[in-house]
């Protein structure tokens, strides 16, 4: 099955590409930004988000699990990677794929900010806001969504459907 076509590849470039500049904007043209993208679903978000980028940016990967394998989350999040670097006196954004219930992300900001990074601040390349259970802030969203079950450009179901260069909706496929 084929996912039906929400955001096309040209799309996904042009806003990703509007994002890096958003972002960029509001650090010095000098200040080195540190991205700590979230594994596995934010890989292909941040390779593309990082080209976009100008001046110095290093990146970093942290995984979490919060258990279970289906279309939703259990809530309860557990660190399964660390990252290799200290945080401390950086200018840190977390990249995300998706921001959904906030339960994943809540607990990434408040772990990181333990460890005294000089500013932190999130950047989620999709929301959906009407799903959300804590109140998380998100600085940069690239696109707000609907209640749709989404995959592809990183995204999965079941480990399925990263690949796809664009994002597609599986709501009542599977
Ligand atoms: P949260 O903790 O509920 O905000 O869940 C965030 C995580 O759930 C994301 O990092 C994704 O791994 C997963 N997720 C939430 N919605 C979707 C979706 O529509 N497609 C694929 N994964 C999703
Ligand atoms: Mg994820």
């Amino acid at each position: 099955m084929r996912p039906d076509p929400l955001f096309s590849e040209a799309t996904l470039s042009a806003r990703i590409s509007a994002l890096a500049s958003e972002i960029r904007r509001d650090y010095a043209a000098d200040a080195p930004v540190h991205l700590v993208a979230v594994l596995k679903g934010a890989f292909v978000f941040l390779a593309d988000l990082m080209r976009a980028f100008e001046g110095p940016v290093t990146c970093d990967f942290i995984a979490v699990s919060s258990y279970g394998s289906g279309k939703t989350s259990s809530g309860e999040v557990r660190l399964m990677k660390d990252l290799d670097r200290s945080l401390e006196g950086r200018d840190v954004i977390i990249v995300e794929d998706i921001v959904d219930t906030g339960l994943t992300l809540s607990y990434l900001q408040d772990i990181l900010r333990a460890r005294e990074p000089k500013s932190l601040r999130t950047a989620c390349l999709l929301s959906k806001p009407s799903r959300r259970k804590i109140d998380v802030q998100v600085e940069y969203i690239g696109f707000t969504i609907e209640d749709r079950f989404v995959v592809g450009y990183g995204l999965d179901f079941d480990e399925r459907y990263r690949n796809l260069p664009y994002i597609g909706v599986l709501d009542g496929q599977g």
